[in-house]
């Protein structure tokens, strides 16, 4: 069993990859962190709350940064909706936050069990900068840090720049500077996982737990292509290659990012080439295993 940590920003996608670790026998959930991202902190923390509390999960949930390391908010909203999840409406949290901050949870945590916590991240990565400025050795504590962030190809954000990394580009190159074993899953392969109308006829299997949060997320995910092709559950992949890596073709580069291009801010720039290759950047995914470990899992959490 891999025990994760997963600093998130729920968000659409976030709450079906919370789904995805909860329900997979592979993973225990040591705990979520949340972060400013797709809405405000204080949305993403109530989601993640709530959603714990819909799914089941008892697991420590710290809030994180409300903001950037040094830009002015960015959200997501006309993506995942005003609060985050879409047209879903969950009851009111029971759960609460601990006390503790994210970024001395995160370092808490990973100090308890080096080497064997998975720091999985699906938002901008704010938190795991301030983590790494107050204890560097975290790069050596976490087992692998997995993010969800970046591309080496287009943005979504901009031409150049992914959410994520865009959304707070200078924590970006410090959670991608560190030396740590980091895979990046971008938009190059979570594009790859589009819930098309087959996807989703599997999930209407699933009961209410596709009534009340899959259908009203899910369906409001917008974007043309999510509209045309189906959406992309970019944040699930990034557990899933918790989960199941063999699932996912990599590629060894140094990821550079862009901080300072008026145009590119945000920008990951992917070296295949490179003498020093720091990064393994996912590039295939392996689709039909793929949809099967996640409807698997979400079957499971429908049934308890
Ligand atoms: C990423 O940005 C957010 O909007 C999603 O939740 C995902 O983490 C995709 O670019
Ligand atoms: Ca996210």
């Amino acid at each position: 069993m891999k025990r994760i940590l997963l600093d998130c920003d729920p968000g659409i996608d976030d709450a079906l990859a919370i789904g995805l670790a909860h329900g997979s026998p592979e993973l225990e959930i040591a705990g979520l962190t949340t972060v400013a991202g797709n809405v405000e902190l204080e949305h993403t923390t109530a989601n993640a709350l709530k959603l714990a509390d819909f799914y089941g999960i008892d697991a420590p949930i710290a809030a994180g940064a409300d903001r950037p390391l040094v830009r002015d908010r960015l959200t997501a909203k006309h993506v995942h909706g005003p609060t985050g999840l879409g047209d879903a409406v969950l009851p009111e949290p029971e759960s609460k936050p601990i006390p503790d901050h994210a970024v001395d949870f995160i370092i808490d945590t990973l100090a308890e069990a080096p080497g064997q916590i998975s720091l999985v991240a699906v938002g901008p990565l704010t938190n795991i900068a301030l983590a790494l400025r107050k204890e560097p050795r975290i790069a050596r504590w976490a087992r692998e840090f997995v993010v969800m962030g970046g591309s080496y190809t287009r943005g979504n954000v901009t031409p150049a720049a992914e959410f994520n990394v865009h959304a707070d580009p200078e924590a970006a190159a410090v959670a991608l500077g560190a030396p740590w074993e980091t895979v990046l899953i971008g938009l190059d392969l979570t594009t790859q996982a589009r819930a098309t109308g087959e996807v989703r006829a599997r999930f209407a299997a699933l009961g209410r737990l596709d009534r009340d949060l899959l259908t009203p997320c899910l369906d409001a995910f917008a974007g043309p292509d999510a509209r045309r092709l189906g959406p992309a559950l970019h944040d699930a992949c990034a557990v899933a290659y918790a989960i199941a890596p063999h699932l996912f073709t990599t590629r060894p580069a140094h990821v550079d990012v862009e901080t300072t291009g008026r145009f590119t801010a945000g920008m990951t720039v992917t070296d295949f080439n490179a003498a020093e290759k720091t990064t393994r950047v996912a590039t295939e995914l392996d689709q039909a295993p793929f949809w099967d470990l996640v409807t698997d899992a979400l079957g499971r959490v429908a049934e308890r």
